[in-house]
């Protein structure tokens, strides 16, 4: 049988970029026991008022088809929070909802890029996009980010990779999986350098609401001077511990929002109206459930630094913003992948290697800042364990 070959360009780039985390659920549903590091869920469960509100909208026989762009009430309370959080008017022919940030960056690439294009991204990667951005065609072009500079990308590092067939630059802030935050001046000599070369700057933002301690947090819009080739997007997944409902949305040029239109209907014919009418709901308050949530995983990136930092030449990078802290093990591999699966093994403790987050961190693994912190600071017990004999 024959297959577009799109199927062959996304081969390696689903699933096989979670083999830890598979096995974490394996050895689970074998009956043993798992501390789980490797996904960025939330910590606590779906609040009870969303849930609420969710039933209370189906109830109310909001169970119909929808359209392409969204729910009117949805759309406005996006027009609302963006136009508060910006200064100015961003009106509801600003906005896509789609399932999720996933879906919203899916869209993206789809309209925007096309094969022969160039995406330039920073490397490590969450690990979804270079499969996002090859499901479009285009070509992902990876620039280095360094703990040297706290993992931010750099204006300097962009400019050098830009070629006549770069479509895009795809900034992530709070950044997956390092946790750096980017400055207002990092965006603004991003996106001089977008205008400059007419190239669109695409921004995940699904972190935006988890800064740790001091760290702020600046989207890739608050510039007016680039509104016009900026598209972010953003969802309730992190932010209201609610990633099942899948309901998540882009922001972008009017023009954009048309043009991408149709692609929406094609794809989904609409979201649904009880889910749109909660996103509603939990976006219209001050995001309190992912301060505290932010700062529960501030203190365990402490707790695992504390335990880890200098452990067996490990050393722990400690996240400005998000679900995660980074160990480097360079010390004593530098095939993250084989490490990670010796430590579950031999511990229980699973990991995301680095390798999954594209070349920067091989040599490295993520950990998610989602246990307890009594299971994180077991985790980090076990994991300093295992170090000291691998080192021996
Ligand atoms: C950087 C980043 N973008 C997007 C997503 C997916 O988010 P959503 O649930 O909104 O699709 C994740 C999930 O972990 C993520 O870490």
């Amino acid at each position: 049988m024959q297959y577009a070959p799109v199927t062959t360009r996304l081969a390696r780039l689903g699933s096989d970029k979670w083999v830890l985390s598979a096995a974490a659920n394996a050895r689970r549903l074998a009956g043993q026991e798992v501390i789980n590091l490797t996904i960025g869920e939330p910590d606590v469960p779906t609040p009870d008022t969303l849930i609420a509100a969710a039933s209370r909208a189906m109830q109310a026989g909001r169970t119909g088809y929808s359209n392409g762009r969204g729910e009117a009430t949805l759309l406005r309370a996006l027009s609302k929070r963006y136009s508060t959080s910006t200064g100015r008017e961003i009106g509801i022919d600003r906005f896509l909802c789609l399932p999720g940030t996933q879906t919203s960056l899916y869209l993206v690439f789809m309209a925007l890029c096309e094969p022969g294009c160039e995406v330039i991204v920073g490397d490590p990667l969450y690990a979804t996009y270079e499969g996002l951005i090859r499901a479009s065609g285009a070509t992902p072009v990876p620039v280095m980010l360094s703990p040297e500079h706290d993992f931010r990308l750099q204006a300097s590092a962009v400019e050098e990779k830009i070629t006549s067939s770069t479509r895009a630059i795809l900034l992530n802030t709070p950044h997956n999986p390092t946790g750096a935050v980017l400055t207002p001046a990092d965006l603004d000599a991003i996106c001089a350098l977008a205008e400059q070369h007419d190239l669109w700057v695409i921004s995940d933002e699904v972190y935006g609401d988890l800064t740790h301690g001091a760290a702020v947090f600046t989207s890739a819009l608050a510039n007016p001077a680039y509104e016009h080739r900026v598209i972010t997007t953003a969802s309730i997944s992190k932010s209201h511990a609610a990633p099942g409902f899948r309901s998540g949305w882009l922001c972008g040029p009017a023009e954009f929002c048309t043009r991408a239109l149709p692609l929406s209907e094609t794809m989904l014919f609409g979201s649904q109206p009880f889910i749109a009418d909660m996103t509603a709901e939990a976006i219209a308050n001050p995001p309190t459930l992912a301060h505290a949530m932010a700062a529960r995983m501030a203190n365990r990136a402490a707790i695992i630094q504390g335990a880890l930092d200098g452990v067996a030449g490990m050393r722990v990078h400690r996240p400005e913003a998000g679900m995660f802290a980074l160990l480097d093990i360079r010390a004593l591999s530098t095939d993250s992948q084989r490490f990670a699966l010796d430590l579950l093994e031999s511990t229980g403790v699973a990991a995301m290697p680095g390798a999954s987050f594209g070349v920067a961190l091989e040599g490295w693994l993520r950990l998610a800042l989602n246990a307890s912190d009594a299971d994180t600071a077991e985790a980090c017990r076990r994991i300093a364990e295992f170090a000291m004999r691998v080192r021996t």
